[in-house]
């Protein structure tokens, strides 16, 4: 079955109008932010106040993630007053699926909803050398080293332009206010260049020195680009956060069952920057 391999097409967008309507139907249209929670979110999904849900395998055409440790379901909350929508668990290019089908939820929810910020969150892999295990990163910018673009194929002017700007992809005026915030609760929230690889290997130690001699970047991952693209193409304000989960500067093998476990131990500090942030966002 190759049909989600393909680029963007009439098909693809009638897939989507069609989910848009599955979420109109579900869910009412009241919050201004989508959070995308990656690894090391758990906390904050488990802080939200869920008011309506429904799973990734009941919205037509998405399908539920196929990695162990990503849940699938699409929840609407509050953190305080402030209502949101969430995205527990994601889906990734190593999986198999097409750029497109990977952003199926967030691009429906886009065409369906008056969403003004996603919040966008990862693991990450640390490239910069002062980075430890447990840091939480700003993205200030990212490479997209996937070699794969959502928007690649037919382009819906409704949604947004052929040749969008890139030029500042993560708010800056969203940036100034989360270095605020976590100044304010006391948390270090580091800031740089996240690359978005296609997995699923981890990175070699060659791949490892280009990365951080030659484009100067700060973490890698195997998310967040498509969604960032996709978010910013349709008008939308992204901020992005990652958190370290295992460090690419010390010689040791990363699995993911350390990325899994450092998750749970920043699991807490992640959920206190964004229950402080969120309300200060919108
Ligand atoms: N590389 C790529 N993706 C990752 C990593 C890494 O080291 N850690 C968590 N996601």
């Amino acid at each position: 079955m190759a049909p989600t391999a393909e680029p963007m097409s009439e098909a693809e967008v009638a897939k989507v109008r069609d989910s848009a309507r599955f979420l109109i139907d579900r869910f009412p249209a009241e919050a201004k932010v989508l959070v995308i929670a990656g690894s090391g979110l758990g906390g904050f999904v488990r802080s939200v106040v869920p008011e309506l849900a429904a799973d990734y395998s009941d919205i037509p055409h998405f399908g539920a993630s196929t990695v162990a440790g990503h849940a699938g379901r699409l929840v609407l909350g509050r953190v305080g007053e402030t209502p949101i929508f969430l995205m527990c668990g994601r889906r990734h290019l190593y999986e198999g699926i097409s750029p497109q089908q990977a952003v199926l939820l967030l691009r429906a929810l886009l065409v369906a909803f008056p969403l003004e910020i996603v919040v966008v969150s990862n693991a990450a892999g640390g490239l910069n050398p002062k980075f430890e295990v447990g840091d939480l990163m700003l993205i200030s910018d990212h490479i997209n080293w996937m070699f794969r673009n959502p928007l690649v194929g037919r382009n819906e002017e409704q949604w947004g332009p052929r040749f969008p700007d890139a030029s500042e992809l993560y708010s800056r005026k969203l940036r100034e206010i989360a270095k605020r915030v976590a100044r304010e609760i006391g948390i270090l929230l580091r800031e740089g260049v996240y690359v978005g690889g296609l997995g699923p290997t981890y990175e070699t130690r060659a791949e490892v020195h280009m990365l951080r001699t030659i484009h100067g970047a700060d973490a890698v991952g195997m998310s967040t680009v498509p969604e960032t693209l996709v978010a910013a193409h349709m008008g939308r304000k992204v901020l992005g956060i990652s958190f370290i989960s295992n460090l690419l500067t010390v010689p040791a093998v990363t699995t993911h069952e350390e990325v899994m476990e450092n998750s749970r131990l920043v699991e807490q500090k992640f959920s206190r920057l964004l229950t402080a942030l969120i309300p200060r966002i919108v």
